[in-house]
């Protein structure tokens, strides 16, 4: 049995992370409950000057004028000097999201007003359609979301990075049904990194692009249950199509 430090619990990090620099992830945003002036409900990314991909799960039933987002956040309490809070002006949850399986997990939403590009907020590429992973292929994932399954969230930005694990081996933990191709999966054997809730809808990058959106997962860092992501290769074309 692996004796667990409190490093591979959590002891203060994403699950296992360390602090993001200021201005590395200029695509991540914080979706915030209420509006502008709300309170983080999840993750989610900038693609272009007016557009955020997010989970479908923190979409789900939530209408465009009660949620807003704040983009070039580093310090989840405090206003960072290019941070803009802009309200949301519409809401695309994928016409396919499930929420039982939570399979197609995605989400548009369109800002009302652009926000403000430079050093500190970007646009992140999107993959080519289609795009596959192999095992082992080292992504990180980013957010302000708990520290470890039940914990608090995290004061500032959050980096770690994880191993792609296939869709074969992730549906050994989580069973065939569970697992679909446009999910992918990311985690290392042991446990002890990953992302948690908070960090949902959040950015998934495997190099320079969204690979994938922080989607579920059985707890947080468990030995043998791997962070699933949304595959954002598979949804290139809806994402194009709607924004
Ligand atoms: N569903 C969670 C959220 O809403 C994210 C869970 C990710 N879990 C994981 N073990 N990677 O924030």
């Amino acid at each position: 049995m692996l004796l667990r430090t409190p490093m591979m619990r959590g002891g203060g990090r994403i699950v296992g992370g360390s602090d993001a620099s200021p201005g590395e992830f200029p695509h991540q945003i914080t979706l915030l409950r209420g509006g502008p002036d709300g309170s983080l409900m999840c993750g989610g990314s900038l693609v272009s000057e007016k557009w955020v991909v997010t989970a479908g799960h923190c979409c789900d039933g939530q209408s465009a004028s009660r949620l807003g987002v704040a983009v070039g956040s580093h310090n989840l309490y405090q206003d960072d000097p290019d941070q803009e809070n802009i309200q949301v002006k519409t809401v695309v949850l994928h016409e396919d999201y499930d929420s039982f399986n939570i399979e197609n997990d995605i989400c548009l939403l369109e800002l009302e007003s652009a926000a403000t590009f430079g050093a500190n907020v970007k646009a992140i590429a999107l993959p080519k359609q289609n795009e596959e992973y192999d095992e082992g292929t080292m992504c990180t994932v980013t957010g302000w979301g708990t520290t470890s399954e039940g914990g608090s969230l995290a004061s500032v930005l959050q980096k770690v990075t994880v191993p792609v694990v296939s869709d074969k081996h992730c549906r050994d933990s989580y069973g065939a049904s569970s697992v679909t191709d446009s999910m992918i999966c990311a985690g290392l054997d042991q446990g002890g990194k990953d992302s948690c809730q908070g960090d949902s809808g959040g950015p998934f990058m495997c190099g320079n692009q969204l690979s994938g959106v922080v989607s579920w997962g059985y707890g947080c860092a468990e030995a043998g249950y791997p962070g699933v992501y949304t595959q954002t290769s598979y949804f290139v074309d809806w994402v194009n199509n709607n924004m």
